[in-house]
């Protein structure tokens, strides 16, 4: 069954880029609630150990470099049907197919540096929430 999380987060371009509170007001617009919010940055070791899905993939270590070049905002997040509602807002990976009004259509730059990651899985939503919040910062 779905649960009601996913986990976010607003990536270094388009935190460098100001877009940060035009971003979270989409998201609160579309009905979700931050459980969990933060603004920190990672280390290149860091980012790899997050995207470590994509390790044998040719952009790894551009993503391990790009992830880790600037501030990043993780959120929790809560709405029913979570993960897949979020996918929708945000869009395709590639900005170049995301549909009109989706996040990434509107403030993504490529497919690398696409301004937000929306969880796949109501499991992997629990694995990354837990990646930058303890339990404790949850509630
Ligand atoms: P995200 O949804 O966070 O998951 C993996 C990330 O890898 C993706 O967003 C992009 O930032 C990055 N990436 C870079 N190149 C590619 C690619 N060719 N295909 C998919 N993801 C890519």
């Amino acid at each position: 069954m779905a649960t009601n999380q996913t986990f976010t987060m607003i990536k270094p371009d388009a935190v460098q880029d100001g877009h940060t509170g035009a971003i979270i007001k989409m998201i609160e617009e579309a009905g979700f609630r931050i459980v969990a919010i933060k603004k920190t940055q990672l280390t290149a070791e860091r980012a790899g150990q997050f995207y470590a899905v994509h390790r044998d993939r040719p952009f790894y270590n551009d993503l391990r470099a790009y992830m880790s070049s600037g501030p990043i905002v993780p959120m929790i997040l809560e709405k029913e049907n979570a993960v897949a509602d979020f996918r929708k807002l945000i869009g395709a990976t590639n900005p170049a197919q995301a549909e009109e009004g989706t996040i990434r259509k509107l403030y993504a730059k490529s497919i690398e540096a696409n301004a937000i990651h929306g969880s796949d899985s109501d499991e992997n939503a629990q694995i990354e929430g837990s990646f930058f919040f303890a339990a404790t910062e949850q509630f």
